[in-house]
């Protein structure tokens, strides 16, 4: 980021479809409906929305804010803001937890853009055509099963990334992001219309939005917080670096708005797509990580025109997934590149190299290592677990303390454009409800 470290975004349109770019992917789709089947449907779904509002839109706030202050890279961002106001330069470690947070997320999301990369081959070839819930289960189970297929395209998804990242051409993909993301709606929109003829629309509704209490666990209250933050890029440093790149003009809650909306109609489409397919033909909403790979299928395989529209889901999945790895790489390219003397494409390479293979350890949990490492979870339940549920809410509770408790109060309500009924608003959320939330969950969770 450095050598960039004063260019700014030609327009506020740029910003809008990279950070759009960077938090529409997987987590919208793939994450967020096997973690609702998995917890159990309404509840989750409401507490989510809950955290998405309360805790997601202040954070990703005080995320850009501190990135825009400092037009640095996250670690330098927090130690200079920090020394400015009088604070120990141990907040930079936000910056480095947040940098950590990414690697690990990356090497797991590598995996499953991989899958979205093979359902789209499939796609094309015709596989899923009239394939019953049997067919499929089968086929995604068969890509389960093989560590060296799953490694292929693991290898095959890495390697886009890296190659986009180290041609630096990452800017050049913000035309795509503006055409990617309406057809992603529209795809959505027609499997939920698919989703209707099921004659279990009704069924998924309830599921996704008639709480069963009782359902409520600190657990659950933890994966849904979880999902916030992995789904708005929150906690890594990310949106931080974004906002290095942001001219005053840019209005940060409006702006936060924009994405986080557009972010939670593509989750809450996704489910409402996937639970009528699920309930229509007896799957489990509890399948776990491959749940959008034995539902989607489903559909596509028994749809006028399904290949098509498969081949075009698959792909532009992929695309989402890519437009998000590549926010996830970046980081860690970055901090090679400034510790080390290696050029940006060494660098990239390096930091691929090694987010490549702690991949590899994570593809094995779904196969020759589902063997729990440590607390009772295999390696890619660890790296999720441990990203989601601690080091980016950690960091996101410390951007938001920094940003509410450290820097001036008048000075943060000029730059966010508030005053009187608003301005009490936003300092009350930002100063105690979003961190008291977040401890409290964490709390709740023990
Ligand atoms: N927000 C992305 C998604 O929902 C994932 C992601 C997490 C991207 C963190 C960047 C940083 O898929
Ligand atoms: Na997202």
């Amino acid at each position: 980021m450095s050598k960039l470290a004063h260019a700014q975004w030609s327009s506020k349109m740029t910003f809008v479809l990279a950070a759009a770019g960077s938090a529409v992917g997987l987590g919208n789709i793939w994450r967020f409906s096997y973690m609702v089947g998995d917890s159990g449907g309404a509840a989750f779904v409401l507490v989510y929305l809950i955290c998405v509002a309360v805790v997601g839109m202040p954070i990703l706030v005080a995320e850009w804010l501190i990135g825009r202050r400092a037009q640095k890279n996250p670690v330098n961002a927090m130690a200079e803001l920090a020394g400015q106001s009088g604070q120990p330069r141990a907040w930079a470690l936000l910056g480095a937890s947040g940098i950590l947070a990414a690697f690990l997320i990356l090497s797991f999301y590598s995996v499953i853009g991989g899958w979205s990369l093979s359902y789209t081959l499939n796609s094309v070839i015709g596989t899923f055509t009239g394939q019953d819930a049997d067919g499929v289960s089968a086929i995604f189970g068969n890509l389960l099963a093989s560590p060296g297929v799953l490694l292929l395209w693991h290898t095959a998804f890495m390697a886009l990334v890296v190659w986009i990242v180290a041609r630096g051409v990452t800017k050049g993909l913000e035309g795509a992001v503006r055409t990617m993301m309406p057809a992603l709606v529209v795809l959505m929109l027609i499997l939920v219309g698919y989703g209707m003829t099921t004659g279990h629309f009704g069924e998924a509704l309830a599921f996704m939005f008639r709480p069963d209490w009782s359902a409520l666990t600190g657990g659950v209250v933890l994966a849904a917080m979880g999902q916030a933050f992995f789904t708005l890029s929150l906690g890594m440093g990310i949106m931080m670096a974004y906002g290095s790149y942001l001219g005053e003009e840019v209005n940060l809650l409006g702006t936060a708005r924009t994405v986080i909306i557009l972010d939670t109609v593509i989750a809450l489409l996704a489910g409402l797509a996937i639970f009528p397919i699920v309930f229509a033909n007896g799957l489990s909403a509890g399948e776990g990580p491959g749940l959008i790979f034995v539902t989607l299928p489903l559909a596509f395989g028994n749809m006028t025109g399904g290949t098509l529209l498969g081949l075009m889901f698959f792909l532009l999945l992929t695309f989402a997934a890519l437009t998000s790895a590549i926010s996830l790489l970046e980081p860690v390219v970055e901090f090679v590149e400034e510790r080390t003397p290696l050029s940006r494409v060494m660098a990239t390479l390096a930091g691929g190299a090694a987010v490549w293979a702690l991949g590899i350890a994570a593809l094995m949990s779904f196969n020759v290592w589902d063997v729990p490492v440590l607390f009772g979870l295999n390696v890619f339940d660890l790296l999720d677990t441990f990203t989601s549920k601690i080091l980016l809410p950690l960091t996101g509770l410390g951007a938001i303390v920094f940003v509410a408790w450290c820097l001036e109060r008048k000075s943060v309500a000029a730059e966010l454009n508030l005053a009187g009924g608003a301005e009490k608003l936003w300092h009350l959320v930002a100063r105690y409800v979003a961190p008291i939330g977040v401890i409290l969950v964490f709390v709740s969770s023990l």
